[in-house]
């Protein structure tokens, strides 16, 4: 393995064990895991494989084979830099807990598709929260190790996400995807079968990233916030009575409430189809979704939108963008013998535009995070 002979040719001695994590596509439920509500992702096959050893004086010395030259030594853990900081803050949030984690020697390799936006931050926390919980005898559940990933980029990165890229990480299962309630942190594997139906969900990598968009999503999060707290509610899981909070809401507020419970809805109709074995038919849900994060959310973009329609044209059952947003990568549901086209038709359009050309990817469901040796 390629990640245990850079560990041997950085540290001179074998690791005590190989862990991997996953990143992931969400299937539908986006933008509804900091406001409480219901997701549906699940792991791709590609994420982050770290080996580590522990170490007696406290020191992590970390290294990523996609980062050459820019190896860390830690004494201090806040001065971790760029990458590195998401596993590092992994350390220091177990630290914080007062758990009794001591150094540890790391080196990471991932193969996550760069600019997809399928999680690859999740990845490098949860495989080193997974290789630290094993290694410092930590007890602690994957939904624990999902917090504490989550934890690490909130506030040790400072990237206010919600808990589903974590948690489609620690916890997804081959040939299904999660649905996770985000208040109860409940989760259920739904079986996703979609070759049984002579289907393949494509991923779209647009392999833009609008970097204008950094502080949009902590934005979002504060519209919800304060429209939940217009309506006297803890949050917009709450919503029992949509036309009835609309109507007490106005401006970005009631369109941002409007997405996140119609969003909510939807990922409880597409699990009902799954669970009826009506794969096919979870289409018109994947292109509601996409509009209402375009029209009420907004944080769609022109590359997510045309990849969308144009998936769409050529012959898609459905389509949205996945993931955060203003970038990233759209998922169209496809059957077996339109892949080609849907393929050229998006590939058609981009080049219309002058655009770079988009990267498809087959999304299969992965197995969740594991210990590889
Ligand atoms: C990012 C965040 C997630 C989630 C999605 C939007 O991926 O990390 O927590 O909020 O955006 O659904």
């Amino acid at each position: 393995m390629r990640v245990v002979d850079a560990f041997r040719e950085a540290y001179g001695a074998e690791p005590a064990g190989v862990w991997h994590a996953p990143g992931r596509v969400n299937l539908i439920g986006e933008h509804t895991d900091y406001n409480d509500g219901f997701v549906l992702p699940f792991a791709v096959p590609w994420g982050v494989t770290a080996a580590v050893s522990p170490r007696e004086d406290g020191v992590i010395r970390i290294r990523s084979l996609q980062a050459p030259g820019k190896d860390q030594v830690l004494d201090d853990l806040d001065r971790a830099e760029g990458w590195a900081r998401y596993p590092v803050g992994v350390v220091w949030v177990l630290r914080e807990r007062g758990l009794p984690v001591g150094g540890a020697d790391i080196v990471m390799d991932g193969d996550v598709p760069a600019g997809a936006g399928l999680s690859s931050s999740a990845a490098l926390e949860v495989s080193v929260a997974l290789a630290l919980n094993d290694l410092y005898d930590l007890g602690l559940e994957r939904m624990e190790l999902a917090r504490i990933g989550q934890k690490a980029e909130n506030d040790f990165v400072g990237m206010p996400c919600g808990i589903m890229d974590q948690a489609a990480s620690a916890l997804s299962e081959e040939g299904h995807a999660l649905f996770l309630d985000c208040r109860s942190l409940g989760s259920r594997s739904i079986p996703f079968d979609l070759a049984a139906h002579g289907l393949q969900l494509l991923i779209i990598n647009t392999r833009v990233h609008h970097e204008l968009a950094d502080g949009q999503y902590a934005r979002r999060r504060r519209d919800c916030e304060s429209a939940a707290k217009h309506l006297g509610l803890a949050s917009l899981r709450d919503v029992t009575d949509l036309a009835d909070a609309l109507a007490r809401l106005s401006g970005d507020e009631r369109a941002r409430t409007q997405h996140v419970v119609t969003e909510n809805h939807r990922v409880e109709a597409v699990i009902g189809l799954l669970r009826a074995g009506a794969v096919q038919e979870i289409g018109a849900l994947l292109n509601a979704s996409h509009l209402s994060l375009r029209d009420q959310y907004e944080v769609s973009c022109d590359e997510l939108d045309v990849a969308v329609e144009s998936a769409i044209k050529g012959g898609a059952r459905g389509a949205r963008m996945t993931g955060g947003g203003f970038g990233g990568s759209a998922i169209a549901l496809v059957a077996d013998d339109r892949v080609d086209r849907v393929r050229a038709t998006v590939a058609g359009a981009y080049e219309e535009r002058g655009w770079a050309a988009p990267e498809f990817l087959p999304a299969v469901p992965a197995p969740g995070a594991r210990r590889l040796v």
